[in-house]
């Protein structure tokens, strides 16, 4: 399998790479990434010492880029792309909306392009619950639910997904989306609500929870999304869309109580702040669908996958501190106030 990777470097791509690795020996993976703020070598480096330069490449750059992504198809003799290249936080989304159209939406359609030209075998997109809008109380969403994006970081993924179904409906582009609810596991950088948790936490700082903490998510360890990609990327058939989740509804504020519990933390530290705007109050997803074509279901609970994540953190404090750069620091401080 000769695969392209893009968005490598950040939170679920460089998990994808160490999953392929874990799994596959007959594989070559070309790992695309600009490096924003979001995007760490260091999350590879095992993967680096083994295999840089024979069955692992490393290439700096935007998926944007026309020649760029020609001449790496080509010169890679690429089969497949799974795309994870995005801006994904949603709160950067509403303080600046115009990166986020021009990667998630303007890059896909490039790749999308030029991966039409090369003739590339399947093109994995991956994607989010969020592009479906928000729940009340009840139900799911599944496959046929219409899209209703509330954040710039959801319209410009359902934006993405929606050139991806114009490229299968027009062009017959063997493109799969795949959608998944929120994840969480090691690598995932501390501007989300579970690694801000912990860090805060550590530093017996005030954790910020929006609104009163009600909202709802349905949380997947990394792995198993990971493997529900791999699913796509084996069985899945062009065209199609697979929902995936965790089966794990938490409410906001009973994710960081159980943070807090883990790390032997006060309560106290919890800090009610004004909350987000557009809030999406609940996720929750139906994969019946992708069980059923592709036998995807989560393996890991959520207790199980919170300690390893959380012990994942404890063990490497290094690997925070390096990140805590001057970029993130400035964006926390303005946001919110936190
Ligand atoms: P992340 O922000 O941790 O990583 C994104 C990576 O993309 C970074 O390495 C960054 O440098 C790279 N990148 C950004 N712009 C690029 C560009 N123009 N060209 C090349 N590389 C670029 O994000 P993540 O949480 O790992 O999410 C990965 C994908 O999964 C995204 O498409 C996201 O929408 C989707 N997703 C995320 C979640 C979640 O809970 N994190 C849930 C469902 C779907
Ligand atoms: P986040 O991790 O940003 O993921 P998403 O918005 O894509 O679901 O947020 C998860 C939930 O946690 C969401 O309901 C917003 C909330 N949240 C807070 O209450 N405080 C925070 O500091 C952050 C980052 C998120």
């Amino acid at each position: 399998m000769r695969i392209l990777v893009t968005g490598g470097a950040g939170f679920i791509g460089s998990n994808f790479i160490h999953y392929l690795f874990k799994h596959y020996s007959d594989l070559v993976v070309v790992n695309l990434d600009k490096l924003t703020y979001a995007g760490n070598l260091a999350n590879l480096l095992d993967i680096e010492k083994k295999y840089k330069n024979s069955k692992y490449f490393f290439i700096h750059g935007d998926i944007a880029n026309r020649e760029l992504v020609a001449a790496i198809l080509e010169q890679y003799q690429l089969e497949v792309i799974v795309n994870f290249a995005a801006e994904s936080h949603v709160d950067r989304s509403i303080f600046n909306a115009y990166p986020f159209v021009q990667t998630n939406v303007v890059g896909t359609q490039n790749l999308l392009e030029c991966a039409k030209k090369a003739k590339i075998q399947k093109f994995i997109h991956i994607s989010t619950d969020e592009v479906y809008g928000s729940l009340g109380k009840e139900g799911k969403f599944s496959e046929s639910t219409p899209l209703a994006p509330n954040s710039p970081y959801s319209a410009s993924k359902a934006g993405a997904d929606f050139l991806c179904r114009s490229y299968f409906k027009t062009y017959g582009f063997p493109v799969i989306i795949t959608r998944c609810s929120n994840n969480y596991g090691p690598f995932q950088f501390p501007e989300k609500l579970i690694p801000l948790t912990f860090l805060r936490a550590m530093k017996d700082e005030p954790i910020p929870v929006y609104g009163q903490g009600e909202n709802v998510r349905d949380w997947i360890f990394v792995e198993d999304h990971c493997y529900g990609i791999d699913l796509a990327m084996q069985r899945g058939k062009p065209g199609a869309i697979y929902n995936f989740g965790g089966n794990a509804e938490k409410k906001n504020i009973e994710v960081v109580k159980a943070i807090l519990d883990f790390l032997g933390k006060p309560h106290s530290l919890i800090t009610f702040v004004k909350d987000r705007p557009g809030h999406d109050f609940r996720y929750a997803m139906d994969f019946s669908y992708a069980q059923k074509e592709l036998g995807f279901s989560p393996r890991i609970s959520f207790e199980k996958g919170l300690e390893i994540t959380l012990k994942w953190y404890q063990n490497n404090l290094d690997w925070i501190s390096q990140i805590q750069s001057g970029e993130y620091l400035t964006f926390m401080e303005t946001w919110y106030g936190k």
